[in-house]
């Protein structure tokens, strides 16, 4: 038997991440998804139930880091002093400047920058808030949660999967495609309990039952979650889609999942 205290939970996380369904994407890969994830992400319940949660003070600087398109930053910047998104992906990066631009917003600094590169000469200082939600593509998890706290004045959040998160994994079995969902918040928890932290936790439930405009949205809606989908493949998706699709009286559609969508809300003072 093995001691809890024993038990390496980064190296265990790094080696259940090689495991996962779908493949880590670097940069270009996010560049190709960065117009399809801005569009599904826009009318998303998540900004709205994170914020919520987050309660941000007026006077707060915050990091979004691994900004995306905005999801959170362009929110946030409306509630806060001022926002720096730093994503490294530089089609996420213009899609959050077109957003800007839209709305006029003028207090967030975009960074084009990775975890991995030196933020100080990125010109990025110390933050109010350190906040990573849904964008821990790392190698070393240990290591990113260290430098969120460097650049943490006051708090750091982290948003993390519960189980398989966004992806569905009845949409796997309809494939018949294997699903490992790789390691969840609860590999963050213990990394940060055995480094002294004790993070406050709190979960986000969200598209049980999400609308689309037609069948086509809907089959966009679901079919990202699957890396190269081929031949029959497109089929069964269909299937998948048809089977939970309910039609709206406007002429738009509702897909039911069996599970909602599941994240985790890991947060901590950098303060004691
Ligand atoms: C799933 S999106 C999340 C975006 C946003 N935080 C949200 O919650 O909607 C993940 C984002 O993390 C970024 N990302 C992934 N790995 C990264 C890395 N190593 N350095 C910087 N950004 C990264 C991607 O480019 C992408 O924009």
């Amino acid at each position: 038997m093995t001691a809890y205290a024993d038990i390496d939970w980064n190296l265990l996380w790094q080696q259940e991440r090689r495991k996962k369904s779908w493949k880590h994407k670097d940069n270009k890969e996010w560049d190709k998804r960065a117009p399809s994830f801005a569009k599904r992400n826009k009318d998303s319940e998540f900004s709205a139930l994170l914020l919520a949660k987050m309660r941000p003070q007026p006077s707060w600087s915050v990091l979004d880091v691994g900004c995306g398109p905005g999801t959170l930053a362009i929110p946030l910047s409306r509630l806060v002093r001022r926002v720096t998104a730093l994503d490294f992906s530089q089609q996420m990066l213009a899609q959050l400047a077109w957003q800007m631009e839209a709305a006029h917003l003028d207090n967030i600094r975009a960074v084009h920058a990775s975890w991995s590169d030196d933020w100080q000469e990125c010109g990025v200082e110390r933050h109010d808030l350190v906040l990573a939600a849904r964008s821990l593509g790392v190698d070393d998890l240990a290591a990113a949660l260290t430098k969120m706290m460097q650049w943490a004045k006051q708090e750091v959040m982290v948003v993390d999967r519960v189980g398989a998160g966004p992806f569905d994994p009845d949409l796997f079995a309809a494939l018949g495609r294997p699903f490992d969902p790789g390691p969840d918040f609860i590999f963050t928890v213990n990394i940060l309990l055995q480094m002294g932290i004790t993070p406050t936790l709190d979960y986000l439930e969200f598209d049980r039952q999400r609308r689309y405009a037609d069948r086509q949205e809907a089959l966009a809606g679901c079919g990202w979650m699957v890396d190269d989908l081929r031949g029959v493949e497109k089929t069964r998706l269909g299937h998948y889609v048809d089977e939970r699709l309910t039609a709206n009286r406007d002429g738009s559609v509702t897909l039911t999942r069996r599970q909602p969508v599941k994240w985790a809300v890991i947060r901590w003072s950098v303060n004691g």
